[in-house]
């Protein structure tokens, strides 16, 4: 029989809640830093391991906003993007919808264009060296007001073709999606698909915020919409897609243990769940780790991992005919 690590890795994936700048190992940082100039608070490797432990997510938050202060020029983007698809075959990832945060480069200094054409270019050479189909989401840092969000989506107007959304993400807590209500209609207006963090660390009523006020495509996290009923039943019912994030939720201390993590639960509640990394070189696993580690803990089989990839390819902006193949091949696989 199959062991588990042997089913996650056949597996066919599609990787849904990823943050490109969440994906820097600490070995590209100091390239990058060195070859930028750039003065980073850590002397190592080592130093910059060793200051990943957080408490809540703005602890986490603060050192991704520092780490990212490298990335200067498109081709550290393009690295940085090339970096993650090559980790991403490994783990057989097939299809990548990844968020970047272009506020936190025109902030301080980097455009809007500088960052994007290297993404995009990544994403294209990924498609070419790896068959990686990609689509790429433009996320709105929360604690930023609504105003720069409507900046940002006017810079972002001669890529709209290219991007499939914008997303919401950053910090939760004081931060609810209605601040981002005008926003969202605007770009829903402009043909974008729309995303956003919720009920991650903020209240349920988050999480209805998103559904009433952004309208949301797909929900990302979602944990704290357990809390109550009528909403998760308005996510089975309408077939929200979570993308859930186990790591992340650990290392941020959104759960205590991953024992008792609520992936199980949402899929016998019939939430359309899926599993991702949010920001892998953060939180110690890429996709494969998450569906492994969790597997392990929570006891899931199987047919349960591969009810979760299934539903990334339907929660997923791929290609209808392509997305068959997968089904296909997670099919083949449990029987
Ligand atoms: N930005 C990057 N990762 C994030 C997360 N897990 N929550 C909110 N904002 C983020
Ligand atoms: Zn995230």
């Amino acid at each position: 029989m199959a062991s588990l690590a042997d089913i996650v890795q056949a597996l066919p994936k599609a990787e849904l809640h990823l943050h490109i700048e969440g994906s820097l190992e600490p070995e590209l940082m100091m390239a990058l830093a060195e070859r930028n100039g750039v003065k980073l608070p850590f002397n190592s490797v080592e130093e910059i391991k060793a200051a990943y432990e957080f408490s809540n997510l703005q602890e986490f938050l603060d050192i991704y906003y520092q780490g990212m202060s490298v990335l200067q020029t498109t081709q550290d983007f393009y690295d940085l993007t090339m970096a993650y698809l090559g980790r991403a075959h490994k783990d057989n990832v097939k299809h990548v919808e990844i968020f970047f945060d272009p506020q936190g480069h025109t902030e301080r200094g980097v455009e809007f264009a500088t960052a994007i054409d290297g993404i995009l270019d990544g994403l294209a050479e990924g498609e070419k060296q790896f068959g990686i189909t990609s689509h790429l989401i433009m996320s709105f840092l929360r604690h930023l007001s609504e105003e720069e969000a409507f900046t940002v989506l006017e810079q972002s107007k001669p890529w709209h073709d290219r991007i499939l959304g914008v997303g919401l993400d950053s910090s939760e807590l004081g931060h609810p999606p209605s601040k981002f209500t005008r926003v969202f209609a605007a770009a829903r207006a402009l043909g974008l698909k729309a995303f956003a963090h919720g009920g991650e660390e903020g209240p349920p009523e988050y999480v209805w915020e998103c559904l009433d006020q952004l309208q949301v495509d797909r929900l990302d996290h979602g944990n704290r919409a357990l809390e109550d009923p009528k909403l998760v039943e308005r996510l089975v019912e309408e077939n929200i897609a979570l993308t859930v994030c186990p790591l992340s939720n650990l290392k941020l201390c959104v759960v205590d243990n991953l024992h008792n993590h609520p992936l199980k639960k949402m899929l016998d509640l019939g939430l359309k769940a899926t599993i991702n990394s949010d920001d892998p070189s953060y939180f110690g696993g890429y996709v494969g780790d998450n569906y492994l580690l969790t597997a392990e803990a929570l006891g899931l089989g199987a047919a349960e991992l591969a009810r979760c990839a299934r539903n990334a390819f339907e929660a997923s902006f791929m290609d209808k005919d392509r997305k068959q193949q997968f089904y296909r091949d997670i099919e083949a696989l449990i029987t």
